[in-house]
């Protein structure tokens, strides 16, 4: 075996997270938890992974949940494209009446990539498939010094072929998440511990003094900001929403009213076709202003609005009425959590 490898596995052996998905081999509790640690930390991820798992404790129960129902649970993740996917892939999984057991038919669930394929097929099948994740990435690039920038598809072949060079074939999961943990607790994005490594002495970034300088990332995008204002309607103890449509980040979440201003005083006869509100009616109260909301591609800035007019309101296409004591019922963007705790 590779010393590096042999290194891996030892440290490893010593250092192993106990983490609730490690205590099964059932694919389904696997899949679940990759997914969710794609989009989050271990520590909130565990939380969810149990959430999920006492709800939906099969991928049975998962498949035969309404969508609405998943992206509740999911609530709070953000990124509810992956809840969505993860409902349609259990639905497929229970169509070919089980899960999966080889690298092509984990990858064709939906939402599945290379990365998950690999963790799942590793570690629940045994499949001699190399783990490629932001961990895996910086120890590799740190240990071998190699500076081709990460997120790059040149990257993504060149450090997937040295992985897979490097994984021991008869321990694929054990290395894989030692891997993972080595990078998570040893080999760490921000002063990593090297003076206790046991990689150090084949270290390149150490002995040339890069370990700072490596990964090296491709230049990120400039995000854009955009201005909204977020609107609680309250009238005789109701409040209205809708339902975001498909095609949308927030896909099927509900949401509040919300506009688009132009000018700090025309909330609401904002014309464009889009934000159609009332006009000429009383001003809403400014709960909070500026919240920051950020998005892979964009910064979202709302200002937080309570609207109590005297009369029940005309609503804009697609809003409709609910009772307020009923919102828990709707899942709902982060920002519309962050409205209701401010008022
Ligand atoms: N992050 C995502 N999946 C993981 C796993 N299986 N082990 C450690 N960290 C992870
Ligand atoms: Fe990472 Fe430092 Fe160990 Fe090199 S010596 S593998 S940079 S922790």
């Amino acid at each position: 075996m590779n010393p590096f490898s042999r290194i891996i596995l030892d440290w490893y052996s010593e250092n192993e997270r106990d983490l609730p998905w490690r205590r099964t081999r059932n694919p389904y509790a696997v899949w679940l938890s990759e997914i969710i640690l794609q989009q989050t930390r271990i520590a909130q991820g565990t939380a969810y992974w149990h959430r999920f798992m006492e709800r939906f404790p099969t991928v049975k129960d998962l498949a035969e949940a309404s969508e609405d129902e998943v992206l509740r649970i999911w609530e709070g993740l953000g990124y509810y494209s992956r809840a969505r996917n993860l409902h349609a892939a259990a639905r497929q999984i229970v169509e070919m009446g089980g899960f999966p057991n080889t690298l092509e038919g984990i990858k064709a669930l939906k939402g599945v990539g290379d990365y998950t394929a690999a963790a799942i097929g590793s570690i629940c099948f045994g499949l001699p498939a190399a783990v490629v994740d932001g961990n895996v990435y910086r120890v590799l690039a740190r240990h071998f010094g190699i500076s081709t920038p990460v997120g790059t598809t040149e990257a993504k072949k060149e450090f997937t072929a040295l992985a897979d060079k490097l994984l021991p074939p008869d321990e694929p999961a054990r290395f894989n998440q030692g891997m993972m943990d080595f990078g998570a607790l040893q080999c760490t994005p921000q002063n990593p511990s090297c003076l206790t490594c046991p990689l150090q002495p084949s270290c390149h970034a150490f002995r040339t003094g890069r370990v700072n300088l490596l990964p090296v990332k491709k230049p990120a995008v400039k995000v854009q900001e955009r201005r909204f204002s977020y609107i609680y309607v309250r009238f005789n103890g109701e409040t209205a929403i809708r339902r975001r449509g498909p095609g949308d980040i927030w896909q099927g979440l509900y949401e509040p009213l919300v506009t688009s201003p132009t000018a700090e005083d025309n909330y609401f006869s904002c014309s464009s076709p889009k934000n159609q509100f009332p006009s000429a009616i009383a001003k809403p109260t400014l709960i909070r202003s500026g919240v920051k909301h950020q998005l892979t591609h964009r910064t979202i800035l709302a200002d937080f609005y309570l609207w109590e007019p005297e009369n029940r309101p005309e609503l804009p296409e697609g809003y409709f009425w609910i009772k307020e004591t009923e919102l828990d019922r709707y899942a709902k963007p982060r920002l519309f959590e962050l409205l209701l705790e401010a008022l």
